[in-house]
Protein backbone atom coordinates (compact mmCIF):
# COMPACT_ATOMS: atom_id res chain seq x y z
CA UNK A 1 0.00 0.00 0.00
CA UNK A 2 1.61 3.65 -0.86
CA UNK A 3 1.34 6.41 1.34
CA UNK A 4 -0.82 9.31 0.03
CA UNK A 5 1.86 12.13 0.09
CA UNK A 6 0.80 15.48 1.21
CA UNK A 7 2.90 18.93 0.04
CA UNK A 8 3.65 21.84 2.25
CA UNK A 9 3.28 25.15 -0.11
CA UNK A 10 3.34 28.62 -0.58
CA UNK A 11 5.24 29.71 2.52
CA UNK A 12 6.57 32.99 2.06
CA UNK A 13 9.32 31.40 4.18
CA UNK A 14 10.37 28.71 5.96
CA UNK A 15 12.95 28.43 8.20
CA UNK A 16 14.40 24.65 8.64
CA UNK A 17 16.55 24.46 11.20
CA UNK A 18 18.45 22.19 9.37
CA UNK A 19 21.40 20.62 10.39
CA UNK A 20 22.97 17.85 12.23
CA UNK A 21 20.73 15.95 14.51
CA UNK A 22 22.17 17.19 17.97
CA UNK A 23 22.70 19.83 19.90
CA UNK A 24 23.82 23.28 18.21
CA UNK A 25 26.77 25.54 20.27
CA UNK A 26 28.19 28.63 19.78
CA UNK A 27 27.92 30.24 16.13
CA UNK A 28 25.80 27.43 15.04
CA UNK A 29 22.65 28.44 16.70
CA UNK A 30 22.68 31.29 14.57
CA UNK A 31 22.14 28.94 11.37
CA UNK A 32 18.18 28.68 11.95
CA UNK A 33 17.82 27.57 7.92
CA UNK A 34 16.06 30.74 6.45
CA UNK A 35 14.84 29.87 3.03
CA UNK A 36 12.03 31.58 0.72
CA UNK A 37 10.03 29.44 -1.85
CA UNK A 38 10.92 25.88 -0.57
CA UNK A 39 7.93 23.56 0.91
CA UNK A 40 7.94 19.96 2.30
CA UNK A 41 6.71 16.72 1.40
CA UNK A 42 4.97 14.40 3.80
CA UNK A 43 4.04 10.61 3.68
CA UNK A 44 2.79 9.39 6.88
CA UNK A 45 4.64 10.68 9.86
CA UNK A 46 7.57 11.75 8.20
CA UNK A 47 9.19 14.38 5.90
CA UNK A 48 10.06 12.92 2.78
CA UNK A 49 11.33 15.95 0.53
CA UNK A 50 12.22 19.47 1.14
CA UNK A 51 12.54 21.59 -1.64
CA UNK A 52 11.22 24.66 -4.22
CA UNK A 53 8.02 24.35 -4.20
CA UNK A 54 7.47 23.50 -7.95
CA UNK A 55 10.41 21.08 -8.00
CA UNK A 56 7.89 19.54 -5.00
CA UNK A 57 4.75 19.62 -7.49
CA UNK A 58 6.65 17.95 -10.16
CA UNK A 59 8.05 14.93 -8.41
CA UNK A 60 5.01 14.24 -6.29
CA UNK A 61 2.25 15.36 -9.35
CA UNK A 62 -1.51 14.56 -7.81
CA UNK A 63 -0.39 14.92 -4.09
CA UNK A 64 -2.81 16.90 -1.72
CA UNK A 65 -1.50 20.52 -0.84
CA UNK A 66 -1.52 22.24 2.60
CA UNK A 67 -1.75 26.22 1.16
CA UNK A 68 0.65 28.05 3.43
CA UNK A 69 -0.70 30.95 2.70
CA UNK A 70 2.04 32.89 2.09
CA UNK A 71 2.88 32.52 6.00
CA UNK A 72 6.43 30.75 7.80
CA UNK A 73 6.76 26.93 7.50
CA UNK A 74 8.93 25.78 10.88
CA UNK A 75 9.45 23.25 12.34
CA UNK A 76 6.85 22.26 15.59
CA UNK A 77 8.17 23.77 18.77
CA UNK A 78 9.59 21.52 20.84
CA UNK A 79 8.44 22.74 24.66
CA UNK A 80 11.08 20.50 26.74
CA UNK A 81 10.03 21.61 30.20
CA UNK A 82 5.89 21.49 31.54
CA UNK A 83 4.04 20.71 34.08
CA UNK A 84 1.10 20.61 32.72
CA UNK A 85 -0.30 17.84 34.70
CA UNK A 86 -2.27 19.76 37.83
CA UNK A 87 -5.81 21.30 39.11
CA UNK A 88 -6.68 24.70 40.16
CA UNK A 89 -4.68 27.78 39.06
CA UNK A 90 -3.15 29.52 41.94
CA UNK A 91 -4.42 33.53 41.46
CA UNK A 92 -4.08 33.72 45.62
CA UNK A 93 -0.38 33.70 45.26
CA UNK A 94 0.60 35.44 42.30
CA UNK A 95 -0.73 38.61 44.01
CA UNK A 96 0.51 37.56 47.08
CA UNK A 97 4.30 37.86 45.89
CA UNK A 98 2.94 41.31 44.45
CA UNK A 99 2.91 42.36 47.98
CA UNK A 100 6.37 41.19 48.25
CA UNK A 101 6.23 38.04 49.94
CA UNK A 102 8.78 35.77 48.01
CA UNK A 103 7.78 32.52 46.17
CA UNK A 104 9.71 30.44 48.74
CA UNK A 105 8.27 31.73 51.67
CA UNK A 106 5.17 31.22 50.77
CA UNK A 107 6.33 27.54 50.21
CA UNK A 108 7.60 27.45 53.32
CA UNK A 109 4.12 28.58 55.01
CA UNK A 110 2.78 25.03 53.13
CA UNK A 111 1.47 27.00 49.95
CA UNK A 112 3.06 27.20 46.65
CA UNK A 113 3.73 23.65 45.17
CA UNK A 114 2.32 21.98 48.49
CA UNK A 115 -1.20 23.98 47.41
CA UNK A 116 -1.32 21.67 44.15
CA UNK A 117 -0.20 18.94 45.83
CA UNK A 118 -3.42 19.07 48.20
CA UNK A 119 -5.36 20.05 45.10
CA UNK A 120 -4.47 17.23 42.89
CA UNK A 121 -4.38 14.38 45.36
CA UNK A 122 -8.36 15.19 45.86
CA UNK A 123 -9.11 15.16 42.74
CA UNK A 124 -9.58 11.69 40.34
CA UNK A 125 -7.51 10.80 37.22
CA UNK A 126 -10.67 11.80 34.83
CA UNK A 127 -10.70 14.78 36.04
CA UNK A 128 -6.79 15.61 36.08
CA UNK A 129 -7.21 14.14 32.14
CA UNK A 130 -9.62 16.19 31.24
CA UNK A 131 -8.16 19.05 32.78
CA UNK A 132 -4.85 19.01 30.83
CA UNK A 133 -6.76 17.95 27.19
CA UNK A 134 -7.50 21.91 26.52
CA UNK A 135 -4.38 22.66 27.92
CA UNK A 136 -2.50 20.64 25.36
CA UNK A 137 -4.54 21.85 22.80
CA UNK A 138 -3.74 25.38 23.77
CA UNK A 139 0.17 24.58 23.27
CA UNK A 140 -0.64 23.19 20.38
CA UNK A 141 -2.10 26.10 19.06
CA UNK A 142 1.02 28.00 19.37
CA UNK A 143 3.06 25.81 17.58
CA UNK A 144 4.54 23.63 19.98
CA UNK A 145 4.19 19.51 18.80
CA UNK A 146 6.09 17.84 21.09
CA UNK A 147 6.38 18.61 24.84
CA UNK A 148 7.56 17.27 28.14
CA UNK A 149 5.37 16.51 30.65
CA UNK A 150 6.69 16.35 34.21
CA UNK A 151 4.73 14.73 37.57
CA UNK A 152 5.46 16.14 40.92
CA UNK A 153 2.43 17.31 42.19
CA UNK A 154 1.15 14.04 43.88
CA UNK A 155 4.19 13.96 46.21
CA UNK A 156 3.04 10.07 47.44
CA UNK A 157 4.18 6.93 45.42
CA UNK A 158 0.34 6.63 44.86
CA UNK A 159 -0.13 10.03 43.96
CA UNK A 160 2.94 10.25 41.64
CA UNK A 161 2.24 7.26 39.85
CA UNK A 162 -1.72 8.70 39.18
CA UNK A 163 0.17 11.63 37.53
CA UNK A 164 2.59 9.99 35.86
CA UNK A 165 -0.65 7.73 34.32
CA UNK A 166 -2.29 10.25 33.53
CA UNK A 167 0.58 11.83 31.48
CA UNK A 168 0.62 8.42 29.81
CA UNK A 169 -2.91 8.59 29.04
CA UNK A 170 -2.14 12.00 27.37
CA UNK A 171 0.43 10.40 24.99
CA UNK A 172 -1.66 7.57 24.01
CA UNK A 173 -4.24 10.34 23.45
CA UNK A 174 -2.53 12.34 20.69
CA UNK A 175 -1.79 13.87 18.55
CA UNK A 176 0.75 15.59 20.37
CA UNK A 177 3.72 13.81 21.47
CA UNK A 178 4.16 14.15 24.90
CA UNK A 179 7.59 13.06 26.63
CA UNK A 180 7.05 11.88 30.61
CA UNK A 181 9.34 12.67 33.31
CA UNK A 182 9.23 11.95 36.58
CA UNK A 183 9.48 15.02 39.18
CA UNK A 184 8.68 12.96 42.49
CA UNK A 185 11.57 15.14 44.03
CA UNK A 186 9.86 18.54 43.49
CA UNK A 187 9.17 19.44 46.87
CA UNK A 188 9.50 17.59 50.21
CA UNK A 189 5.92 16.51 51.36
CA UNK A 190 4.51 18.29 53.88
CA UNK A 191 4.20 14.72 55.84
CA UNK A 192 8.03 13.97 55.40
CA UNK A 193 9.10 17.50 55.69
CA UNK A 194 8.28 17.40 59.65
CA UNK A 195 10.02 14.44 60.70
CA UNK A 196 13.90 14.13 61.27
CA UNK A 197 15.83 13.11 57.76
CA UNK A 198 11.98 13.44 55.64
CA UNK A 199 13.52 14.29 53.26
CA UNK A 200 15.91 11.45 53.16
CA UNK A 201 12.82 9.05 53.74
CA UNK A 202 11.34 10.25 50.63
CA UNK A 203 13.86 9.94 48.70
CA UNK A 204 14.44 6.28 50.03
CA UNK A 205 10.83 5.84 49.05
CA UNK A 206 11.51 7.41 45.59
CA UNK A 207 14.31 5.01 44.73
CA UNK A 208 12.54 1.83 46.49
CA UNK A 209 8.99 2.18 46.22
CA UNK A 210 8.33 4.46 43.22
CA UNK A 211 11.10 4.12 40.69
CA UNK A 212 10.79 0.39 40.47
CA UNK A 213 6.96 1.02 39.49
CA UNK A 214 7.76 3.84 36.99
CA UNK A 215 10.15 1.30 35.23
CA UNK A 216 7.93 -1.64 35.02
CA UNK A 217 5.00 0.41 33.85
CA UNK A 218 7.49 2.66 31.57
CA UNK A 219 6.12 5.85 33.02
CA UNK A 220 8.63 7.85 32.42
CA UNK A 221 11.84 8.58 30.10
CA UNK A 222 13.66 11.17 33.01
CA UNK A 223 14.35 11.60 36.77
CA UNK A 224 13.83 14.95 37.81
CA UNK A 225 14.45 17.14 41.42
CA UNK A 226 14.46 20.70 42.57
CA UNK A 227 18.05 20.90 42.95
CA UNK A 228 17.64 24.12 45.15
CA UNK A 229 19.32 25.25 48.66
CA UNK A 230 16.54 24.59 51.41
CA UNK A 231 14.50 22.30 48.52
CA UNK A 232 17.07 19.46 47.71
CA UNK A 233 21.05 20.13 47.86
CA UNK A 234 23.33 18.58 46.08
CA UNK A 235 23.83 15.40 47.79
CA UNK A 236 20.13 14.90 47.43
CA UNK A 237 19.54 15.37 44.72
CA UNK A 238 22.66 13.04 43.33
CA UNK A 239 20.54 10.44 45.09
CA UNK A 240 17.64 10.93 43.33
CA UNK A 241 18.89 11.00 40.00
CA UNK A 242 21.53 8.24 40.80
CA UNK A 243 18.40 6.39 42.01
CA UNK A 244 16.19 7.16 38.61
CA UNK A 245 19.52 6.32 36.55
CA UNK A 246 19.63 2.56 38.46
CA UNK A 247 15.46 2.40 36.81
CA UNK A 248 16.48 4.16 33.10
CA UNK A 249 15.56 7.32 33.97
CA UNK A 250 17.83 10.19 32.57
CA UNK A 251 18.83 12.46 34.79
CA UNK A 252 17.13 16.10 34.45
CA UNK A 253 17.65 19.11 36.65
CA UNK A 254 15.49 21.91 38.14
CA UNK A 255 18.91 23.81 38.62
CA UNK A 256 20.23 27.11 40.19
CA UNK A 257 16.55 28.85 40.05
CA UNK A 258 16.89 31.46 42.60
CA UNK A 259 20.01 30.90 44.39
CA UNK A 260 22.75 29.19 42.99
CA UNK A 261 23.54 25.77 45.11
CA UNK A 262 25.86 24.13 42.54
CA UNK A 263 23.36 22.51 40.81
CA UNK A 264 24.73 23.24 37.20
CA UNK A 265 27.83 22.12 38.77
CA UNK A 266 25.86 18.71 39.51
CA UNK A 267 24.21 18.59 36.08
CA UNK A 268 27.37 18.30 34.32
CA UNK A 269 29.21 15.73 36.23
CA UNK A 270 26.19 13.91 36.32
CA UNK A 271 26.09 13.98 32.45
CA UNK A 272 22.29 14.78 32.38
CA UNK A 273 20.29 15.64 29.81
CA UNK A 274 19.18 19.24 30.98
CA UNK A 275 20.15 21.53 33.31
CA UNK A 276 16.93 23.98 33.51
CA UNK A 277 16.18 27.73 34.78
CA UNK A 278 19.73 28.53 35.63
CA UNK A 279 18.61 32.31 36.72
CA UNK A 280 21.44 32.07 39.85
CA UNK A 281 23.61 29.88 37.87
CA UNK A 282 27.39 30.69 39.03
CA UNK A 283 30.68 31.50 36.70
CA UNK A 284 31.43 27.94 37.87
CA UNK A 285 28.14 26.75 36.29
CA UNK A 286 28.39 28.24 32.99
CA UNK A 287 31.79 27.20 32.38
CA UNK A 288 30.96 23.19 33.82
CA UNK A 289 27.81 23.40 31.17
CA UNK A 290 29.70 24.51 28.48
CA UNK A 291 32.38 21.57 28.61
CA UNK A 292 29.56 19.19 29.01
CA UNK A 293 26.73 17.66 26.93
CA UNK A 294 23.99 18.65 29.13
CA UNK A 295 22.05 21.33 27.82
CA UNK A 296 21.47 24.74 29.21
CA UNK A 297 17.28 25.26 29.44
CA UNK A 298 16.49 28.60 30.10
CA UNK A 299 12.70 29.23 31.04
CA UNK A 300 12.60 33.19 30.14
CA UNK A 301 8.20 33.12 31.07
CA UNK A 302 8.84 31.88 34.65
CA UNK A 303 11.36 34.78 35.74
CA UNK A 304 9.15 37.20 34.18
CA UNK A 305 5.67 35.66 35.86
CA UNK A 306 7.50 35.39 39.27
CA UNK A 307 8.67 38.86 38.65
CA UNK A 308 12.27 38.89 39.66
CA UNK A 309 13.78 40.84 37.53
CA UNK A 310 16.78 38.02 37.14
CA UNK A 311 17.03 36.18 34.17
CA UNK A 312 19.43 33.06 33.01
CA UNK A 313 22.83 34.36 31.95
CA UNK A 314 22.11 32.91 28.34
CA UNK A 315 24.77 35.10 26.54
CA UNK A 316 27.53 34.28 28.81
CA UNK A 317 26.10 30.48 28.65
CA UNK A 318 26.10 30.49 24.73
CA UNK A 319 29.81 32.27 24.30
CA UNK A 320 31.07 29.76 26.98
CA UNK A 321 30.11 26.82 24.32
CA UNK A 322 26.93 26.07 26.13
CA UNK A 323 23.78 24.65 23.83
CA UNK A 324 21.14 26.61 24.90
CA UNK A 325 17.20 25.35 24.68
CA UNK A 326 14.23 27.26 25.65
CA UNK A 327 11.19 26.23 26.77
CA UNK A 328 7.90 27.56 28.97
CA UNK A 329 7.94 25.64 32.11
CA UNK A 330 4.00 26.09 32.06
CA UNK A 331 3.08 25.50 35.53
CA UNK A 332 0.13 26.86 37.88
CA UNK A 333 2.97 28.53 40.09
CA UNK A 334 5.43 30.16 38.15
CA UNK A 335 4.53 30.13 34.40
CA UNK A 336 0.86 29.81 33.65
CA UNK A 337 1.80 30.11 30.17
CA UNK A 338 0.42 28.24 26.84
CA UNK A 339 1.22 30.91 24.23
CA UNK A 340 4.72 29.32 23.01
CA UNK A 341 5.83 32.23 21.14
CA UNK A 342 5.59 33.83 24.41
CA UNK A 343 8.77 32.53 24.81
CA UNK A 344 11.05 33.51 21.94
CA UNK A 345 9.73 37.12 22.56
CA UNK A 346 11.25 36.90 25.89
CA UNK A 347 14.37 35.39 24.42
CA UNK A 348 15.41 38.22 22.42
CA UNK A 349 13.89 41.34 24.63
CA UNK A 350 15.63 39.97 27.90
CA UNK A 351 18.15 36.94 27.08
CA UNK A 352 19.62 38.78 24.37
CA UNK A 353 19.63 36.17 21.96
CA UNK A 354 19.07 36.37 18.00
CA UNK A 355 15.88 35.57 16.45
CA UNK A 356 17.77 32.82 14.93
CA UNK A 357 19.37 31.59 18.34
CA UNK A 358 15.68 32.03 19.57
CA UNK A 359 14.64 29.40 16.64
CA UNK A 360 17.25 26.95 17.26
CA UNK A 361 16.92 26.91 20.67
CA UNK A 362 13.03 26.37 20.81
CA UNK A 363 13.34 23.48 18.35
CA UNK A 364 16.44 21.91 17.99
CA UNK A 365 17.86 22.08 21.29
CA UNK A 366 14.60 21.37 22.79
CA UNK A 367 14.57 18.25 21.20
CA UNK A 368 18.01 17.81 21.90
CA UNK A 369 16.79 18.23 25.83
CA UNK A 370 14.29 15.54 25.56
CA UNK A 371 17.15 12.88 23.45
CA UNK A 372 15.10 13.60 20.49
CA UNK A 373 17.56 15.89 18.50
CA UNK A 374 17.83 13.29 15.70
CA UNK A 375 14.12 12.47 15.47
CA UNK A 376 11.98 15.96 15.35
CA UNK A 377 13.00 19.72 15.84
CA UNK A 378 13.81 20.24 12.30
CA UNK A 379 12.43 20.29 8.76
CA UNK A 380 14.54 17.99 7.49
CA UNK A 381 14.19 14.72 4.99
CA UNK A 382 13.64 11.28 7.20
CA UNK A 383 12.96 14.16 10.33
CA UNK A 384 9.56 13.60 11.86
CA UNK A 385 6.45 15.87 10.32
CA UNK A 386 6.36 18.19 13.09
CA UNK A 387 5.46 21.28 11.89
CA UNK A 388 3.93 24.49 12.55
CA UNK A 389 2.54 27.16 10.00
CA UNK A 390 2.45 31.17 11.33
CA UNK A 391 0.67 34.08 9.97
CA UNK A 392 4.08 36.12 9.21
CA UNK A 393 6.79 36.44 6.08
CA UNK A 394 9.83 36.57 8.39
CA UNK A 395 11.11 34.52 10.98
CA UNK A 396 11.93 37.51 13.24
CA UNK A 397 8.23 38.35 13.04
CA UNK A 398 7.24 36.17 15.68
CA UNK A 399 9.07 37.37 18.53
CA UNK A 400 8.44 40.54 17.67
CA UNK A 401 4.59 40.66 17.47
CA UNK A 402 4.20 39.59 21.03
CA UNK A 403 0.80 38.72 22.67
CA UNK A 404 -0.14 37.90 19.25
CA UNK A 405 -1.78 34.03 18.40
CA UNK A 406 -0.35 34.00 14.86
CA UNK A 407 -0.16 30.11 14.64
CA UNK A 408 -2.69 28.75 12.17
CA UNK A 409 -1.59 25.40 11.91
CA UNK A 410 0.34 22.50 13.36
CA UNK A 411 1.15 18.82 12.74
CA UNK A 412 2.99 16.61 15.21
CA UNK A 413 4.17 13.21 13.08
CA UNK A 414 1.83 14.56 9.98
CA UNK A 415 -1.25 14.16 12.27
CA UNK A 416 -3.21 17.89 12.78
CA UNK A 417 -2.61 19.00 16.33
CA UNK A 418 -4.22 22.41 15.54
CA UNK A 419 -5.69 23.70 12.02
CA UNK A 420 -7.47 27.39 11.63
CA UNK A 421 -10.10 27.10 8.60
O1 LIG B 1 9.91 25.16 37.44
N1 LIG B 1 10.46 25.49 41.06
C1 LIG B 1 10.03 24.37 40.85
N2 LIG B 1 9.12 24.00 39.97
C2 LIG B 1 8.38 24.87 39.11
C3 LIG B 1 7.33 25.61 39.82
C4 LIG B 1 6.26 24.73 40.25
C5 LIG B 1 5.20 25.40 41.03
O2 LIG B 1 5.39 26.46 41.66
O3 LIG B 1 4.11 24.82 41.02
C6 LIG B 1 9.28 25.74 38.29
O4 LIG B 1 9.36 26.97 38.47
FE1 LIG C 1 9.70 23.59 36.24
Amino acid sequence: MTIPTTLFVNAAQTVTCAGPGRARRGAEMREAGVCSGVGLAVEGARIVAVAPDEELRQRYAGASEVDCQRGLLAPGFVDSHTHAVFGAPRYAEHELRATGVPYMEIARQGGGIHSSVRDLRARSDEELFALAVPRLARLAAGGVTTLEVKSGYGLSVHDELRSLRVIKRLADAGPLRVVPTCLAAHEIPLEYRERTNGGDEWISAICEDLYPVVQREQLAVFADVFCEPGVYGVDASRRVLEGGRRYGLRPKLHADELHDGGAAVLAAALGAVSADHLAAVSPAGVAALAGSSTVATALPATMLFLGTGRQAPVRALIEAGAAVALASDFNPGTSPLQAFPLVLTLAVSELRMLAAEAWIAATVNGAAALGLANETGQLAVGYRADIALHAVDDYRALPYWFGERLCFGSWSGGRACHVTP
